[in-house]
């Protein structure tokens, strides 16, 4: 694998033209967007679409985003596009949003695990902007990670995942929004929330003036309508414990662990260090920017050798119910 550094601001048109024809020949390329780095082929390639299933490891009944240059580039790879459909893009494309729609023809069944709908985005990040408009075609792109693992928020998280699968690697520096994209299915009667992200469920439900279905949890199993809700998606190789109290329960769950000489983290927002462990970390308080770094830190507490981690439970819903989900997947308990 090649690794080009880009300008996340202002990419070279040279070297965003080598990639595109790279995707054009049906190879791989990853590249940043604004949410995690995305692991793209031609969408429209079949080769190309199970390649990417190859390099991952992913299984086949997971379902790809594709990503789309612009909404009337979506919208022409959509049987139907809802007016809700519109409303939304018009509102947050580009952006960290995805949309579920039922599929035009031109969406090859590989694309969608032979689902008839099909996930589409538009994303913002000036480099995927710039790919998007220069191979001319939908690349479809799943976080640039092996199937399970955390996904990738730097260049560096791809390199270490998928090193040899990948024919380009662009290194636009790290992810901005650092989770994935809110994904919002309105192939059906009603609006579902199929995965919370920085774009929150009230403003969705502003936008398009009605409630959306959440399904139960988030990280239910089989029949999974979504792959991001598959059980111990997201997840760190280190056990991770979602802690709900305060420092007396932090002690009591770190104890036997401790005991057993287990290289012990904590990701803390309010409570102080935990005496005992190896190492406390200190996140935001605020939830956008505790997306942005959760990733990036649960990356380097496993390049460090830690065996669990222990984090202080985010606060219920609003703007940390993405968070909350990325979290509960990621744990074991979940
Ligand atoms: O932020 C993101 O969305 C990143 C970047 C690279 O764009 N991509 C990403 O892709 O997270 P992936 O493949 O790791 O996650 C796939 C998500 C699933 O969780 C699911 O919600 C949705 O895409 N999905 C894809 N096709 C679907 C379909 N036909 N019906 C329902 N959900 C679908
Ligand atoms: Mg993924």
């Amino acid at each position: 694998m090649r690794t080009v550094r880009v300008d996340p601001l202002d990419p070279d048109p040279v070297q965003i033209a080598e990639a595109a024809s790279i995707i054009r020949g049906g190879g791989l390329v990853a590249f940043p967007t604004e949410t995690v780095y995305g692991l793209g082929g031609n969408a429209l390639d079949p080769d190309a679409v199970r390649r990417i299933y190859a390099a991952k490891g992913r299984p086949s009944y997971n379902p790809l985003i594709v990503h789309c240059a612009n909404t009337e580039a979506a919208r022409s790879l959509a049987l139907e596009w809802p007016r809700e459909a519109e409303t939304l893009a018009t509102r947050y494309w580009p952006g960290p949003l995805t949309i579920v729609v039922r599929k035009s023809e031109k969406i090859l069944p590989e694309v969608t695990a032979g689902l008839p709908t099909v996930a589409l985005r538009v994303p913002v990040h000036p480099v995927a902007a710039a790919l998007l408009a220069a191979s001319a075609v939908p690349i479809a792109a799943p976080s640039a990670n092996r199937f399970s693992e955390l996904s990738p928020t730097t260049a560096e998280h791809v390199a270490k995942s998928l090193e040899k699968q990948i024919d380009l690697l662009l290194d636009g520096g790290p992810a901005h929004v650092g989770i994935e994209s809110t994904v919002v299915d309105l192939s059906g009667p009603e609006p579902v929330l199929l995965r919370p992200g920085s774009i929150e469920l009230a403003q969705l439900e502003t936008a398009i003036g009605r409630p959306l279905q959440i399904p139960e949890t988030y990280a239910e199993t089989a029949p999974r309508p979504s792959p991001g809700m598959t059980h111990r998606h997201y997840s760190p190789t280190a056990t991770l414990i979602v802690v709900p109290g305060d420092m007396s329960t932090f002690l009591a769950v770190s104890e036997p662990h401790r005991a057993k000489g287990r290289k012990i983290a904590a990701l803390l927002r309010h409570l102080a260090a935990v005496p005992g462990i190896d190492r406390n970390v200190r996140m935001p308080s605020d939830a956008d920017d505790y997306a942005r770094k959760l990733y990036a830190t649960l990356h380097e507490l496993d390049d460090d050798g830690f065996d669990l981690i222990l984090v202080e439970a985010p606060p219920k819903g609003g703007a940390w119910a993405a968070v909350s989900d990325r979290l509960a997947r990621a744990s074991t308990s979940a």
